[in-house]
C-alpha cells in the first residue's frame, strides 16, 4: 500500500487534511498542551516546543517505516491547523488500521471532526483499500464515543483496566467499522 505523499490532500467542504509538517507544530502545541484536550489521551500534555519536536520526529519515523500516517486538519477559510488525525497500527495482510483524532478545544461542537473523520475513513477504505478500521477510546470520553457512532463505528467491546497512564488505571472501549458497513451506509 502506497503511503500518502507530502503533496497529497484530502478535501472536505470546510477542511483540508494533509500530512503534518514542521510549520504546524506551534498550533499543534497549543492543543496538545491543553489539559481539557488531552484528558483522555494516553500521554502527558506537551510542555513546550521540545515535546512537539520530539513528537514530530516520531511521526516522521513512523511514516517512513509505514507504521502510521499523521495528518493535520486545516480549516481552509482561516488557514489554521485546528486538529490532527491519524491512521496507525496497520496490519496490511488483514487490511486493518486504527484511527485516532484530536481537535483544538475552541473547534469542538461544530462537526469538524465528523467531517474530517468521514473523509479519512473514505480514504482508508478507498485509496488505501483497507477492510476494517478500529478505534480505542476511554469509555468516559462521551464526545469521542458520539463521534464514532455518528461516523458509523460499532462498539465491539469493553476491556477493563487496559491502561495505566498519568497516574490512573482506565478501561478501553473498542469500536470497529467495516468497509462493507461504510459502503452499505452511503
Ligand atoms: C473527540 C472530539 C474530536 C469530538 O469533537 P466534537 O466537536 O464533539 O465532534 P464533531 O467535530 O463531530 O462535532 C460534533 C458536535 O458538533 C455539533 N455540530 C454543530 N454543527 C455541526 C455540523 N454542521 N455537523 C455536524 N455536527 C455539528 C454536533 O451536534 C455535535 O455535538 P454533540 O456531540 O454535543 O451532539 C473532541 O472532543 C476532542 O478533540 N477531544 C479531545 C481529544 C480526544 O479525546 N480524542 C479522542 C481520543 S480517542
Amino acid at each position: 500500500m502506497q503511503a500518502p505523499s507530502a503533496d497529497d490532500e484530502i478535501t472536505t467542504p470546510r477542511l483540508t487534511l494533509r500530512l503534518v509538517r514542521e510549520e504546524d507544530l506551534q498550533q499543534l502545541l497549543e492543543m496538545n498542551a491543553d489539559e481539557t484536550v488531552t484528558r483522555y489521551l494516553p500521554y502527558e500534555s506537551w510542555r513546550g516546543m521540545a515535546d512537539a519536536q520530539e513528537w514530530l520526529g516520531r511521526a516522521v519515523a513512523r511514516l517512513t517505516a509505514g507504521e502510521a500516517w499523521q495528518f493535520v486538519i486545516v480549516q481552509r477559510a482561516s488557514g489554521r491547523v485546528i486538529g490532527s488525525c491519524l491512521l496507525f497500527h496497520f496490519d496490511l495482510p488483514s487490511g486493518r488500521a486504527e484511527l485516532g483524532y484530536l481537535l483544538g478545544r475552541e473547534y469542538w461542537g461544530a462537526g469538524y471532526m465528523q467531517e474530517a473523520a468521514s473523509a479519512l475513513v473514505d480514504f482508508a477504505f478507498g485509496t488505501a483499500s483497507l477492510r476494517r478500521l478500529e478505534a480505542e477510546i476511554d469509555p468516559r470520553n462521551d464526545a469521542s464515543a458520539r463521534l464514532l457512532e455518528r461516523v458509523g463505528f460499532v462498539k465491539e467491546g469493553h476491556l477493563r483496566q487496559r491502561w495505566d497512564t498519568k497516574g490512573e488505571v482506565s478501561d478501553s472501549a473498542l469500536y470497529g467499522l467495516l468497509r462493507s458497513d461504510w459502503a452499505g451506509g452511503r
